[in-house]
């Protein structure tokens, strides 16, 4: 076996909570009378809340905001997205993923979650994987987000694994420096296959099977 554990983004990796970061912020920007689109909503993928809402604010030309106002707006985008999430359920990850994290947990390795979210926990719960993975760091317990290593460093000394023995998959470019700065090999899906930076193309989730050993 070419790794010993293999770290996941969960936002566009695992489930597609990318499409509701997308519908939350879409409508605080609309209400902001803000100008936003899916390819800006790209640039956000992998980063934390508010550096998320930082590219967002590029095209803001009302008053300018206090650091308080921020958090409130940033505050608001959370609660829309988290009603999104609340509807989510077992269903909202695909048997192609689902069947994969499996096979690679009967492979005997160990499995973990890298990611900036702060909801990554309630998004497993809301998806039937809140007790699945060996590990999980998430966006409580960095200080950098991606593409600083940080939240996948974490992840490997959680498993108790060199990075070097990991294996990230990601659909962030953010993401795929992040893994490529901690010394890790990197799988790219999503936007991140179209990145000439990754270890790996996946065109599906399974295709990982191919990689790993
Ligand atoms: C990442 C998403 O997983 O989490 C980013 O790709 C998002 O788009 C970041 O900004 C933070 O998410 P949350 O749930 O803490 O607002
Ligand atoms: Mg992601």
């Amino acid at each position: 076996m070419k790794y010993e554990g293999i770290i996941f983004d969960l936002d566009g990796v695992i489930c597609h909570t990318d499409y509701y970061h997308y519908l939350a912020w879409k409508e605080l920007a609309d209400k902001m009378g803000i100008y936003f689109d899916e390819e800006i909503n790209n640039r956000l993928r992998g980063i934390s809340r508010m550096e998320s809402f930082e590219i967002i604010l590029e095209r803001y030309q009302g008053e300018a905001l206090s650091y308080e106002d921020k958090v409130k707006y940033t505050e608001e985008k959370n609660e829309i997205y988290k009603k999104l999430l609340y509807k989510m359920t077992p269903n909202d990850v695909s048997s192609d993923v689902v069947e994969t994290l499996h096979a690679l947990r009967n492979l005997g390795l160990k499995l973990a979650i890298g990611s900036s979210s702060k909801n990554t926990k309630l998004i497993l719960k809301q998806i039937g994987l809140e007790n699945f993975f060996d590990a999980i760091s998430d966006g409580n317990n960095i200080t950098k987000s991606k593409p600083d290593p940080e939240v996948f460093q974490k992840a490997a000394e959680y498993l108790g694994i060199l990075p070097e023995h990991c294996l990230v998959v990601e659909d962030a470019v953010s993401g795929v420096e992040a893994a490529l700065s901690g010394n890790m090999d990197c799988a790219g899906i999503g936007e991140a296959a179209k990145s000439s930076r990754i270890t790996y193309r996946l065109s599906k989730f399974s295709d990982l099977m191919d990689f790993i050993q």
